[in-house]
């Protein structure tokens, strides 16, 4: 019950009163939602530019249609009590057709409320649309999958899949497009959605002001898993960005025990057929690229927190964590045996 109280009817009332009162910085004094881990995805504590202008735009119109609100039910009550039919007076009203000076202030008055509700909205929509032509911008592309995304830096050479890095205070050119089925990309904190669209790129951007790891989802219905298809945006300080571009082009691909050894040889025989490990004869290009996948913070999508638990989970059986998987159940299959599961866990969870 508490907690019902709480999801549904402090929050929504909380988030009112911020929008109400249109201002972010109050979301932080209030400490509302700022922990991605707590409030995985929420308009109302944006971080960034675009998500920004989201924010304010909602927060304009939410003022403006609450004026509205008032004025148009002053001047109902107004009228109501005003011309009451009175007890005993069955008098009527003069009746009057045509009135030019009425219609006009009509029309007046709707022209200048939709301009003032479209205010925002349009400016914000002019930000969006023209991406920055920043020299030191970074190019992405997004690219969706059934049931996860592939993130690719041209320029730095990078291929890798569910968790998108990029550097703070830098304008992020993304162009998006789609392997199967319309997707459609979106990171609330960071701004608004972008559907993938198979033969097609679309482009946006983004620039993130803080540091942190912000939830994103598909918020297009793709099929079974489309509730699974989940990414992180990680947002680094400058030079830790750096450090991550560094370290993941020059990647840890050699096996370090004897049982990670083994992992390699099963890895080659099956899974190989359909992922790539950069620096590596394995070069699949099926599923995700699974170069330094032990260091990601997630597996499967971005579904599963990213454990030799989890992983042996996923490998021994992927449609019980995601319904429809395009990976399949090579152990029902016969391609490899339960008891390579821990040495193809041990072989990945050392991909660094
Ligand atoms: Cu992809 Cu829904």
């Amino acid at each position: 019950m508490d907690g019902f109280v709480k999801r549904f009817l402090l929050g929504p009332a909380q988030a009112l009163w911020l929008l109400a009162a249109g201002h972010p910085v109050l979301a932080e004094e209030m400490q509302v939602p700022q922990s991605a881990e707590k409030y995985p995805q929420t308009l109302l504590a944006p971080v960034g530019t675009q998500a920004q202008e989201i924010f304010d735009a909602m927060a304009w119109d939410l003022v403006a249609i609450t004026i509205l609100f008032i004025v148009f039910s002053l001047v109902t009550a107004f009228i109501l009590i005003r011309f009451k039919a009175r007890r005993g007076d069955d008098s009527k009203l003069p009746q009057s057709h045509g009135d030019f000076r009425a219609e006009i202030a009509i029309w007046l008055g709707l022209i200048v409320g939709v301009v003032i509700l479209l205010f925002h909205p349009l400016h914000a929509e002019g930000v969006f649309s023209a991406a920055p032509k920043n020299a030191d911008a970074i190019d992405i592309e997004v690219i969706g999958h059934q049931w996860w995304w592939e993130f690719k830096y041209p320029n730095q050479k990078i291929v890798t899949a569910n968790e998108l890095h990029i550097p703070t205070g830098r304008i992020v050119r993304l162009k998006t497009t789609s392997m199967d089925v319309i997707h459609s990309f979106g990171a609330p904190r960071l701004g608004g959605k972008n559907d993938a669209l198979p033969g097609r790129w679309t482009k946006f951007w983004m620039e993130v002001d803080e540091p942190g790891s912000y939830y994103g989802q598909c918020w297009e219905l793709c099929g079974a898993s489309h509730a699974r298809m989940l990414f992180r945006v990680i947002a680094h300080p400058q030079k830790d960005y750096e450090a991550w571009v560094k370290a993941r082009q020059n990647p840890v691909t050699k096996p370090a025990s004897e049982l990670a050894k083994q992992g390699e040889q099963v890895f080659g025989r099956v899974c190989a057929a359909c992922h790539t490990v950069d620096g590596t004869p394995y070069q699949g290009q099926v599923g995700p690229n699974l170069t330094a996948v032990g260091k990601r913070t997630t597996i499967g999508g971005g579904v599963l927190k990213n454990t030799p638990k989890n992983l042996t989970t996923w490998i021994s059986n992927p449609a019980s964590v995601k319904p429809g998987s395009l990976m399949p159940n090579n152990i029902e299959k016969g391609l490899i045996t339960q008891e390579d599961v821990p040495a193809l866990v041990e072989y990945l969870s050392g991909l660094k």
